[in-house]
């Protein structure tokens, strides 16, 4: 998501600032700022957009003094929307802080400290992180103590660099969730950090990835790190391998990213009696009898797999429409209708075209939306962000996977609003949500499976993915996947629907992919797989049950609930679509004929 980088020493500070930003562009960002500290000073820079306004800014500046401290951040809109205000560094009265992640626990924090008379310029969580710090070293007088006494207020996910006038040698420094590098610079007394390898390399060779929950503080005289649990690496040499973070493709990078991400997604969000979204209210569903949904892609399937839980929680009708589709069959439109697009990008042609016709007939609307201030964000009435961070792989993963997870917490959300749901049954879905970052952590033996698995898959007449219920939207998801990147015929459906016409297809060359969840239907999905299977298609079973039909299988583990193992199965479609492509040797991320994102109709 969001950029780091900071620099203590004798160099050129900006420079370092600014290039170490350039390198981390590739993370996606939406504004960028950067403080330089000189003794009793500090200069502070932002700009909206691209890395080159903020640059225009500095050079404009003419600065004369020299700077021995400096942080800056490029931010991925998540609380607040993209402006000047709420890009960082963050400013108390004399200290400014860059914050990667999510403060869980910033509202309450915000108002202890406006109590206390502290005041607040921006939208954002970040910062109270800076007034805390300023809070407690008002009182103690010790700016070591208070930045330990300010880490032990936060919950969520944050990723530090503060400096203060209070103690302007120094950069203090935590890492709890998203990821940040320390390193001895090249130069003596030079220290520098970053979010990601890039910025680091030819500039120094040890470094220290923290660990969560570790921190310091750093000057000219070294680095003091405030606990044992740190150890020294030597970094990598290449700068196209560290963007990618050691992965061989950004869609490798974007699967495994899925559990961090699903996390950053639902911080906050998740309550102990209920799901609290700060960007809307309850009123978002009066005299709502009815809910459409519209997308194109990916984000349809998202769509597709939530109508069944709008339906089976909230008890809300829900119908799912693909937006070029909707745009022209002159659709009746009520305004007890809450209409929800969701897209990637936000900028969607078909889609965007379908937001606005609904908002013309007097809809209420939603977008869920990983791009804050697109089109989209800025038509819609409301906004849900994703918070997946950039998705580089045009073939989508990231950004489903929190598309449903937002969803879900959706339907949870009017379900109790409209009290659909049992409070049982709602700790059973908050407990069974809390699991899916864990659900989506790609295990080796899952990984080295697919791998296997996909030398075998690579000729043959076709694919069929088939499931049922959430699973048959998973099913097409699985089938858009392979098609995307491998340009196998694949096609997904609902396991019930084969016996009427489909299954004329089944012999040996074709493939079936069945996903055999434990938890839902698992006995209708059996004797749809068996059908199959009698009729010579080679089956590929995705369940943690033993079948013995299987010509293949994937394991997955055993949870409680379906939703987790629509997770477990999304990774292993994915992984097994990427490794067949990678086998067929296209590439990966930009394959032919396909756009990231289609502005056009
Ligand atoms: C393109 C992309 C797909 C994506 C679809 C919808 O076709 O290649 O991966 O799912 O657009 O994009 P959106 O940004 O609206 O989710």
């Amino acid at each position: 998501m969001c950029g780091i980088v900071g620099y203590i020493g004798k160099q050129d500070t900006t420079k370092y600032l600014l290039d170490g930003l350039k390198e981390l562009e590739y993370r996606g960002y939406d504004s960028a700022g950067i403080a330089l500290l000189n003794t009793d000073k500090i200069d502070v820079f932002k700009a909206l957009g691209k890395l080159e306004n903020l640059k225009n800014k500095v050079d404009n500046a003419s600065l004369s003094s020299s700077y021995e401290i400096g942080i800056g951040h490029t931010r991925w809109a998540t609380h607040g929307k993209p402006t000047e205000l709420n890009a960082h560094p963050h400013l108390g009265e004399y200290s400014y802080v860059v914050h990667n992640g999510i403060i869980e626990n910033y509202k309450e924090l915000k108002e202890e400290l406006i109590e206390q008379g502290h005041s607040f310029v921006s939208q954002t969580d970040t910062e109270v992180i800076v007034h805390l710090f300023e809070n407690y070293q008002n009182k103690l007088n010790n700016p070591i103590e208070a930045f330990k006494e300010t880490i032990s207020r936060l919950d969520g996910a944050f990723s530090i660099l503060l400096i203060s006038k209070a103690d302007p040698s120094k950069i203090f420094f935590f890492k709890h969730g998203s990821p940040l590098i320390v390193a001895q610079g090249n130069e003596e007394g030079e220290v520098l950090f970053a979010s990601s390898d890039a910025p680091l390399i030819g500039l120094a060779n040890d470094v220290v990835y923290l660990e969560d929950g570790v921190g310091g503080i750093a000057s000219t005289e070294g680095i003091e790190f405030l606990s044992d649990d740190y150890s020294w690496s030597t970094l990598p040499t290449s700068k196209q391998f560290a963007q990618k973070d050691g992965y061989r493709f950004f869609m490798e990078k974007e699967i495994y990213e899925q559990s961090d991400v699903v996390s950053d997604c639902m911080l906050g969000r998740i309550q102990d009696n209920g799901i609290d979204f700060d960007e809307i209210d309850e009123s978002l569903i009066e005299g709502i009898k009815e809910i459409k949904i519209c997308a194109c892609g990916t984000s349809y399937h998202a769509g597709l797999t939530s109508s069944y839980l709008f339906e089976r929680l909230s008890k809300v009708k829900c119908n799912v429409e693909i937006a070029s589709e909707f745009r022209y069959k002159e659709p009746l439109l009520s305004d007890d209708t809450l209409f929800i697009v969701i897209s990637q990008s936000g900028e969607t042609a078909d889609t965007l075209e379908a937001l606005k016709m609904a908002k013309n007939a007097g809809l209420k609307s939603l977008v869920v939306c990983n791009v804050d201030n697109s089109s989209m964000t800025r038509t819609a009435d409301h906004t849900i962000l994703t918070r997946a961070g950039i998705e580089k792989g045009v073939a989508s993963t990231k950004a489903f996977s929190t598309q449903t997870v937002v969803l879900w917490m959706l339907a949870l959300y009017f379900a109790k609003a409209k009290e659909t749901i049992s409070s049982e049954k709602l700790q059973e879905e908050l407990h069974a949500l809390r699991e899916v970052p864990k659900s989506l952590i790609v295990e080796d033996k899952l990984h080295e499976k697919t791998r296997r698995l996909a030398k075998r898959y690579l000729h043959g007449h076709g694919f069929f993915f088939i499931g049922r219920d959430v699973f048959f939207p998973l099913a097409l998801e699985g089938a858009l996947k392979l098609k995307e990147i491998s340009y196998l015929h694949a096609e997904g459906y609902p396991a019930g629907e084969m016996k009427h016409g489909p299954i004329a297809l089944a012999d040996p060359e074709l493939f079936t992919i069945a996903l055999m969840p434990q938890n839902l239907l698992y006995d209708k999905i059996k004797s749809n797989v068996e059908e199959l299977s009698a009729r010579d298609s080679t089956i590929c079973a995705i369940s943690p049950l033993d079948f013995e039909l299987a010509d293949d299988f994937i394991k997955t583990l055993k949870t409680d609930h379906y939703m987790l193992e629509f997770f477990e199965m999304l990774i292993a479609l994915q992984l097994l679509s990427m490794e067949i492509s990678i086998r067929l040797g296209n590439d990966v991320d930009m394959p032919r004929n396909l756009a990231k994102s289609v502005t056009v109709e």
